[in-house]
């Protein structure tokens, strides 16, 4: 079972677990029902207008640094396998975004607290659930699912159905068995798509391969095949 709290609205769940996760436990999740300073990657702001489930996840025991980039995947294979389920085809995006018809529904943003060692891992998950229509600069990267199905979705029923499939591959991963990477390879969204990179400093042109078995992506650059770990690669310019 989660502790699981509730917000009608907060700056950042991604925040406040920063900030409570001493007294909370592992895997405490904490859903908003809107986010005042969201935060997306590298950065960047997400927002969300009430129609999206906002939540994150706190994991605080059995911590292997060596393993991190593994999670961002495992949420990915479970918010897919959740997709599935509700009858919307979607692709993981390597290393954090979901992807329906060619556009982002979901994105995940991995926090590591460091201190003497791991201390704290909180994953926080941005789904575009109720959206009607998107501001014209995202019309054409972002769709919501009832743009896909019309239906109208409860966010704690979405949030309850991700769990299930989250808790079994993250039992899974605490298990050492990365089975979901199964999902994960067999829907991988860059798989044969042209990718732009910055490579350590260097912008290059690469053809992506796969994800491989340890959460890296392979990449086909000129004459070699490269294994991109999510800090080391930028992917400015994704499709074709
Ligand atoms: C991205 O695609 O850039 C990642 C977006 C992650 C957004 C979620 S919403 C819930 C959690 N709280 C935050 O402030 N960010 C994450």
């Amino acid at each position: 079972m989660h502790k699981y709290l509730y917000f009608e609205e907060i700056d950042s769940t991604n925040t406040f677990l920063k900030n409570h996760y001493e007294e909370l436990d592992d895997q405490t999740v904490v859903q908003a029902g809107h986010q005042t300073k969201g935060k997306g990657r590298l950065g960047r702001t997400w927002n969300d207008d009430s129609s999206s489930l906002v939540f994150s996840i706190l994991l605080k025991d059995h911590l292997d640094a060596s393993r991190l980039d593994l999670l961002p995947l495992l949420c990915g294979a479970a918010m897919v396998k959740t997709l599935e389920e509700e009858g919307i085809p979607s692709s993981i995006k390597w290393p954090n975004d979901i992807i329906i018809q060619d556009k982002k529904c979901t994105g995940i943003l991995l926090e590591a607290i460091h201190e003497e060692g791991v201390k704290a891992v909180i994953i926080g998950i941005g789904v575009n659930l109720n959206d009607e229509s998107f501001p014209s600069d995202l019309t054409f990267k972002a769709i919501s699912l009832h743009q896909v199905t019309s239906k109208v979705y409860d966010s704690r029923v979405v949030l309850t159905n991700f769990m299930k499939n989250f808790d079994l591959f993250y039992q899974q991963f605490l298990d050492r068995d990365d089975s979901f990477m199964e999902v994960v390879k067999s829907h991988s969204y860059l798989d044969g798509k042209r990718v732009y990179l910055n490579y350590y400093g260097e912008d290059q042109h690469g053809t992506v391969l796969s994800i491989a078995e340890d959460g890296t992506l392979k990449v086909r650059l000129n004459d070699q095949e490269v294994f991109l770990n999510s800090g080391e690669v930028t992917l400015e310019k994704n499709y074709n």
